[in-house]
């Protein structure tokens, strides 16, 4: 897994070694303004020194420190006399590494405890006597190594929590990080005050040292960075700008399958933002043309892909002598692209411009790659990014095309965008645009028989599709009430001319997807 520059922020690395919430612990370290790094347990001991971590925490996982190939503890660890904090499997590796015993439960142990606190630790500093925490593992420590006392005990769990305090090292059976233990993050920012954190990592640091960065490797090169109205482009754009100004040409590439009034939009707001470092290519006509008669879902997809390279190569040819391509690429991508339990369901990703940095030569700039989304929005707000940018709901790099089913056509592109703008309108007057992951309209390739004053119509069928979701992996359809779906319904009948019925989608993906296409 690539590692951030060392910082001259604190650093807190987060030696990963399997857990599910090796990635909420370290989002509970930067929400106490701090900045934590994953690493693998694996990772080398000079690339771990070169971070100078202020402490390490040891995640939980799902090995057993007696397995033939169990994850270990990096030597490094304890030579560089920094605070450790071990979580659960963590914590039985920091007692088997100094001597302690584990032992391997009969039963695994899950779920609410309650802890007794039996010393006055600064590890559960303002804390009290007692604390909910969540259980989840399988060993347990039998004997502690030498110099530990225990800190804390639950019903099942004798030690539940050990620390030898003069060498601050501390060991956790129970799980801080997830939300299961309530008061978990005061533990985990006591943990953080032991390491002498100073707690100033935030959006506006983040904000300084990428600008300084980004101005020093770029010198008084060319960078190019394609943007699609999305947050993590914009936020790019915006940062990279910043630091260099017109050094930066971004390109917004308008494939003519973007929703009503967007590319005005969209181009209103990135000419505020970039001034003579914005480029908007009207490129509608071409990708209509390479579209036209295409109705399989995939050759969509990998037509828009192609002519979109195109046109973004074409336009790099055009500034001539461009050294960098920035791209809004994230933390969760880099994670899971070095991670061998790769999810299959990973998100197509259509601004990644495949192929393109080798072709000419480009480096890459990727400067939110240590952080999550909402990192990111955070980011993009201190960069004074509008709000309708910074919380837009994801939109699919093919646009429009995977949510007309069937042939694309002008015609059926004007009457999709009626319908949507509609659906998007209603949602958000019932003021309910914040809970629902994404919401649109879908034209579906049926027609139906309808009746409109006296006469018979025979005209299209649109669906809505609104859909509540934590990551768009899984979702489900949004209960909107009926009187939203009733005005929605009557405004597209009575509005768009093509359409005469509505039908709203009452699918969970899985098994359907969010796009239809
Ligand atoms: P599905 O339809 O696979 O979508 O459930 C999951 C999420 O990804 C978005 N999506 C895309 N985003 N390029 C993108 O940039 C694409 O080709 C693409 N296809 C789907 C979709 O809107 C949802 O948020």
């Amino acid at each position: 897994m690539p590692q951030p520059k060392p910082s001259h922020h604190d650093v807190v690395a987060i030696i990963d070694y399997g857990s599910q919430t090796s990635q909420l612990i370290t989002r509970r370290v930067r929400e106490a303004n701090v900045y934590g790094v994953l690493v693998p347990w694996d990772i080398a001991a000079e690339e771990l020194r070169l971070l100078k971590p202020a402490g390490v925490i040891l995640s939980g996982g799902p090995s057993s420190v007696y397995d033939e190939d169990a994850p270990t503890l990096p030597g490094v660890v304890l030579e560089l006399g920094v605070p450790v904090l071990g979580i659960c499997y963590g914590m039985q590796l920091l007692a088997k590494a100094l001597g302690g015993q584990v032992a391997a439960a009969q039963n695994r142990e899950y779920g609410q405890a309650e802890l007794v606190n039996e010393q006055n630790s600064p590890l559960f500093e303002g804390l009290g006597d007692r604390l909910q925490v969540w259980m989840s593992h399988g060993d347990r420590i039998e004997t502690l190594p030498d110099g530990f006392g225990v800190l804390a005990h639950s019903a099942n769990t004798p030690i539940a929590a050990m620390a030898d305090e003069t060498r601050r090292l501390y060991g956790l059976q129970f799980h801080p990080e997830v939300a299961h233990t309530p008061r978990g993050s005061e533990i985990l920012a006591n943990f953080i005050r032991i390491c002498g954190c100073r707690g100033d990592w935030g959006p506006g640091s983040f904000i300084e040292e990428h600008v300084a960065d980004i101005r020093q490797t770029v010198g008084d090169g060319k960078v190019v960075c394609g943007v699609s109205g999305g947050v993590d482009s914009s936020v790019v754009a915006a940062l990279v700008h910043r630091a260099i100004g017109k050094q930066l040409t971004a390109v917004f590439v308008d494939n003519g399958l973007m929703r009503k009034n967007e590319v005005a939009e969209t181009n209103a707001r990135y000419r505020a933002m970039l001034g003579e470092s914005y480029i908007s290519v009207d490129a509608s006509e071409r990708f209509l043309r390479e579209l036209a008669g295409v109705t399989d879902p995939e050759e969509k997809r990998k037509i828009i892909g192609r002519v979109f390279i195109e046109v973004f190569e074409e336009q790099a040819r055009q500034i001539g002598g461009v050294d960098y391509l920035a791209q809004g690429t994230l933390y969760p991508d880099v994670i899971e692209s070095a991670s061998t339990t790769k999810s299959a369901a990973r998100i197509k990703s259509h601004h990644n411009v495949g192929g393109l940095p080798e072709r000419m030569h480009l480096k890459l700039i990727e400067p939110l790659r240590f952080l999550f989304k909402d990192e990111v929005r955070q980011v993009g707000l201190a960069l004074g990014l509008p709000e309708e940018m910074v919380y837009r709901t994801p939109f699919p790099g093919p646009g429009l095309a995977v949510r007309i089913i069937g042939e694309i056509t002008r015609e059926r592109l004007a009457t999709l965008r009626e319908a949507d703008a509609i659906v998007r309108e209603e949602i958000a007057a019932a003021g309910l645009g914040r809970e629902i992951w994404q919401y649109f309209a879908v034209l579906t390739p049926l027609r139906s028989v309808g009746v409109m004053g006296d006469s018979r119509t025979y005209a299209d069928v649109v669906a809505v599709r609104a859909i509540t979701s934590q990551d768009a992996m899984t979702a489900d359809w949004a209960r909107l009430p009926y009187e939203v779906l009733a005005r929605i319904s009557s405004r597209i009948v009575n509005e768009v001319q093509q359409v005469n019925r509505v039908v709203y989608d009452i699918t969970t993906k899985p098994p359907a997807t969010i796009e239809w296409e």
